[in-house]
């Protein structure tokens, strides 16, 4: 087969067959396909598109371009859950000790952050000690044990979305979405769940910024996981300001804390609730999202998620202390508080430009193998819709420098307008998408 004639198909708009997608799948997977030729096709398929059918077929492909986990040995449904990458997004350490909790074994692969997005990986390797690489015979061990495990993915799980994702990422062609829709999914048929709970972004911060688009992605992942006989339900939630009101590795760390020690409530909660609450109905814990949602919040009243969180510390090497107490965690040089400087309401956020101010001040990478400073970043108590005066704090920002705090103060106060009339709060969550429909929000 000939790369350049499989470039030239899609340049002019055909559809690749399944040889020929199993061919540069391998070639992504063995590095024997060069980088510009895979960079040139990356581009076709950005441009023109795939169809259904080349969709499903390049995800399966990268699903065996590796090992595909065997999570046989844990009893139960395994439901895991995906976020298609967001910001103050750390639903995951919310979600997967309640779900425990209820009794359901999460044993969850999780990735690092991408671009403006923060990775679940990062956070947990802030708590000081804590592995996120277990074996795999350790990984079942502890599930079984206690109920939940988040590691990283093995290097040898979809390698050919390795290669791919990383030159997508140079190349402008991230947005695509087949290659999304193939790229999250394979990773995740990969990890061996028997169900999937997917949370799709939509807004400013989201990897598609217009509902349709979200809607689109959701049914396109729906539909693979379909085909490959996993249940998938497909959440599509806000992104249009962060999930939670804090930003950055050990930050986020603490906002999980705070939420599951009951002492923070809002959209991170709510969004993990909801997730939570689909993850419980896969695995036959729960009847509706209403008893799921039931059997979570007295799970997080009684104490028993925070507990999970802290066996799971422990289990994987970390210091436990730091669900009582926050100053073991890395602590940042520079503290400083900012206020809003305006009155009135709270219009917008660009949530992209808030991540890459958390990233510009070290939290996340510019280059892959740039170490990452786990103390910075910053906390946003506003919400859009909120009245604020000049004097109402706007932000709490945590930095290495006096010179990268004043410009993570500048990138903050650009990427939030105010309006001079009320604004209405943005829905929490916009449509639910499974193999019968599109269930839209009131
Ligand atoms: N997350 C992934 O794993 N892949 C994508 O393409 C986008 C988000």
């Amino acid at each position: 087969m000939n790369m350049v004639e499989i470039i030239t198909r899609k340049k002019l708009g055909e559809a690749l067959t399944a040889e020929e997608i199993d061919f540069f799948v391998k070639g992504a997977a063995d590095h024997s396909i060069p980088d510009y030729q895979l960079a040139a096709l990356l581009m076709a398929i950005r441009l023109n598109g795939m169809s259904a059918q080349e969709t499903t077929h390049l995800t399966l492909a990268m699903r065996d371009s590796g090992d595909v986990a065997d999570l046989s040995a844990i009893p139960g449904v395994k439901v895991d859950k995906h976020s298609t990458g967001g910001v103050g997004d750390t639903a995951t350490l919310v979600l997967a000790p309640l779900v425990a909790a209820c009794g359901v074994p999460v044993a969850k692969m999780s990735g690092r952050g991408l671009g403006h997005t923060g990775g679940t990986l990062d956070k947990l390797e802030s708590i000081p000690g804590f592995r996120i690489g277990l074996s795999e015979e350790e990984f079942v061990r502890q599930v079984n044990e206690i109920g939940v495990a988040v590691i990283g993915q093995t290097g040898s799980l979809a390698p050919a979305d390795k290669t791919l994702y990383a030159l997508r990422d140079v190349t402008s062609t991230v947005d695509s979405l087949p290659l999304i829709a193939s790229s999250i999914m394979s990773k995740k048929l990969a990890s061996g769940a028997d169900a999937i709970v997917l949370d799709v972004k939509t807004g400013s911060g989201a990897i598609m910024h217009t509902l349709e688009g979200s809607v689109e992605l959701a049914k396109a992942m729906v539909d693979i996981g379909t085909l490959a006989k996993k249940p998938v339900t497909a959440v599509v939630t806000g992104m249009a300001q962060p999930l939670g009101t804090h930003v950055g590795n050990a930050l986020e760390v603490k906002d999980a804390i705070d939420v599951l020690s009951g002492r923070t409530k809002g959209d991170l909660l709510e969004v993990s609730l909801l997730l939570g609450s689909y993850m419980l109905m896969h695995a036959g814990a729960a009847e509706t999202p209403e008893e799921g949602r039931r059997k979570l919040t007295k799970a997080l009243e009684s104490g028993a998620g925070l507990e999970k969180l802290r066996l799971m510390i422990r289990a994987q090497g970390g210091d436990e202390r730091v669900c009582d107490d926050w100053k073991r965690m890395p602590q940042a040089a520079v503290v400083r508080e900012v206020a809003c400087g305006k009155t009135g309401w709270v219009a917008s956020m660009d949530t992209t430009a808030l991540g890459l101010a958390a990233q510009a001040m070290g939290a996340g990478r510019i280059r892959k193998t740039d170490p990452l400073d786990y103390s910075v970043g910053f906390i946003l108590p506003v919400r859009i819709g909120d009245h604020v005066w000049a004097h109402t704090p706007l932000c709490t920002l945590f930095a290495r420098s006096e010179e990268e705090a004043d410009a993570a103060e500048q990138a903050i106060r650009e990427a939030i307008t105010f309006s001079e009339t009320p604004v209405e709060r943005p829905p929490l969550w916009y449509a639910i998408v499974t193999k019968d429909g599109v269930q839209k929000a009131e």
